[in-house]
């Protein structure tokens, strides 16, 4: 066993730390290094050869740190970036590492959320652009209904720390207005940000009691549990040491006075 293989967790920023939280409670043998892209973050608005550059560089420098598995918490990342590394450079470069995303684990269980079967995605503009969602979910559940709402503005007032001050409150309750102009049957709204799930208190305001309102650190970290049972021969070369490290592309002050709110501990981090 390599004993310096970590399972690598990217995003752009902060938001993969929801999920990294999930998966390290799940699966707290294993030795993880997060990496948050923070001095180019947010990705939501880049171009699809933006992202899928910054995605491929930071995913072959946690390569370089010896991660044999690296999960894209992101789903700007995983919606632009995924499919040409895992189609393109995967095969070309690095035959042996895996590299998984949120969108598909999520689009496999949606459809045991929904009675009316009809669902709210609300995500960045990358991901509500790139189609991502209503293409899996077809793949999955073809009779659920998918409407689309993009949040340009919540990402921002996450990375910034402004979500839960009263002036973000316009912000909220219009994105969520306009997501059930578009039906008024929606139960289940997915959160297809990572970063989202910090403004659940807001959103339980904003929407009906009746909409399940779904996150996805629980259902990624299901779903990782799964593939590494599935995988043995990947599972067997990952070291299981228990260390969590954290590196940022920004400042590392910064990132430490931020991440906590995301992971729920204090944490501190390196520069990449
Ligand atoms: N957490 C990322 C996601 O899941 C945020 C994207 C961004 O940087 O805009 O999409």
């Amino acid at each position: 066993m390599n004993a310096a293989a970590p399972i690598g967790i990217f995003d752009s920023g902060y938001g993969g730390l929801t999920v990294f939280k999930a998966i390290s409670d799940r699966l707290p043998a294993y030795s993880y290094i997060y990496l948050g892209d923070n001095a180019r973050s947010p990705y939501g608005d880049h171009s699809f050869d933006t992202i899928y550059k910054y995605t491929l560089e930071c995913v072959e420098w946690l390569f370089a740190q010896g991660c044999e598995l690296v999960i894209l918490a992101c789903n700007t990342a995983s919606a632009k970036a995924l499919r040409t590394i895992q189609q393109k450079d995967l095969p070309k470069k690095y035959l042996n590492r895996r590299v998984l995303g949120v969108i598909r684990p999520t689009a496999e269980v949606i459809g045991n959320f929904t009675r009316t079967n009809k669902v709210g995605v609300m995500g960045t503009r990358g991901t509500i652009n790139s189609q991502s969602y209503l293409l899996e979910i077809k793949k999955f559940f073809p009779h659920i209904k998918v409407f689309q709402q993009s949040c340009p503005m919540w990402v921002p007032l996450i990375e910034n720390n402004e979500h839960l001050l009263p002036g973000a409150d316009f912000f909220i309750q219009v994105y969520c207005e306009q997501l059930l102009l578009q039906s008024g049957d929606i139960d289940c709204v997915l959160l297809a940000c990572t970063h989202y799930p910090l403004l659940m208190p807001k959103l339980k305001h904003a929407f009906p009691d009746y909409i399940k309102i779904l996150s996805q650190g629980e259902i990624v970290a299901d779903s990782l549990s799964d593939y590494l049972e599935r995988h043995p021969e990947l599972e067997n070369r990952l070291s299981k040491g228990g260390e969590k490290q954290f590196y940022t592309s920004g400042d590392p002050k910064t990132f430490d006075e931020h991440a906590s709110i995301f992971f729920g501990a204090v944490l501190r981090s390196k520069s990449m």
